[in-house]
């Protein structure tokens, strides 16, 4: 049985805190923007740690709109669920309780956005270039101009780069994977994958993980290295295995009703100063990864393993099903668009 997100964290009392003191929300950007007075400010919420691409990329922005607008807008950055988390943060951003969230495309899904899922087809995207194909090109601006159905404003894409497999066995072909709950976000596809590989899929809040897999309620996950590192994963599973099997990035959403609240001037500088962080995101995406790699090495205590040939030929036959089996529901008008994108 698939489970759902389990309410494990305070999210309540963190809000609460934030409320009283902004010491407590150790957000840096509230601290600046308390002091600077500013007229207008804007919450941007995410479930990263700060050292990662998403989190460099939203404090990059932060200070953007801090030193263009003189400090009279104030972003304030809340990461790693301070604020809210993949439970709620949806329902926060369309309620006005934040202004702006960066969720990973697999959780567009749950919210009528199907299509995003086609981001999580395993071994889809032969490698990132391919991507940009489609997330810098139409079909991506086509695909954030939907999310105005759900008052969302789509503002742009940003990488964080390719997944790997962990637990505390190496994962590096579908025997590997018999019997393991594997945690994974809220998507069918990630689901439909873990199942082909003959895993159980437990769907977790990604601020959940590392205490369910310390708990042993799960026994591995999925992510790029700078989330599993920045995490403290390796402190809870021994093995990661390099299977680069399918892609992680983010869309940058804003409240609809905010976004156009906002004078015209004001929402081109913080439009520009997003459109710059995004760019520095994906500029340092890769090298986020591969330093965090390093820091795996350099830390020890985890078996780090890369799949031969033939394990990876193993791996993509398991899950070739999932790209038919899910087509109807990513849809296949999408899924065509997408394959003629990637091909330039
Ligand atoms: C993120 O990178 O925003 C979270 C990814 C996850 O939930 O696994």
């Amino acid at each position: 049985m698939e489970t759902t997100d389990t309410p494990w964290v305070g999210m309540g009392r963190r809000r609460m805190l934030c409320g009283l003191a902004a010491g407590a929300c150790a957000a840096s950007g509230l601290v600046r923007a308390q002091t600077a007075a500013p007229a207008l400010t804007i919450r941007l919420s995410h479930v990263v740690a700060e050292d990662t691409p998403k989190g460099l990329a939203a404090n990059r922005f932060q200070a953007l709109v801090q030193d263009r607008s003189g400090g009279r807008i104030a972003v304030l950055v809340y990461p790693d669920a301070r604020l809210y988390g993949d439970h709620d943060e949806m329902q926060a951003l369309q309620l006005g309780a934040v202004e702006m969230l960066a969720p990973s495309l697999s959780k567009f899904g749950r919210i009528g956005f199907p299509e995003f899922e086609l981001f999580d087809l395993p071994y889809f995207f032969p490698d990132m270039g391919v991507v940009r194909r489609i997330t810098q090109g139409a079909l991506g601006q086509r695909m954030l101009d939907r999310l105005a159905r759900q008052r969302l404003v789509g503002l742009g894409f940003m990488d964080n780069g390719f997944k790997h497999m962990s637990a505390n066995r190496p994962l590096l072909e579908p025997a590997h994977f018999a019997g393991l709950r594997m945690r994974i976000q809220a998507s069918r596809v990630i689901a439909a994958q873990m199942r082909a590989l003959g895993a159980r899929p437990v769907t977790l809040a990604f601020s959940e993980t590392r205490r369910a897999l310390a708990a042993g309620v799960v026994d591995g996950t999925e992510n790029p290295v700078s989330n599993f590192w920045t995490q403290g994963m390796h402190t809870v599973q021994t093995d990661l295995s390099l299977t680069q099997h399918a892609y992680l990035g983010y869309a940058f959403v804003a409240n609809q009703r905010f976004w156009e609240s906002m004078a015209a001037p004001d929402r081109a500088l913080v439009s520009e100063a997003l459109r710059e962080a995004l760019y520095f995101g994906n500029q340092i995406a890769d090298t986020q990864n591969d330093k965090a790699l390093a820091a795996l090495r350099e830390a020890g205590g985890t078996r780090i393993h890369v799949p031969a040939p033939a394990q990876i030929t193993r791996m993509r036959e398991a899950v070739e099903p999932v790209h038919t089996g899910l087509a109807r529901r990513i849809g296949t008008a999408w899924l065509d668009d997408a394959r003629k994108a990637m091909e330039g």
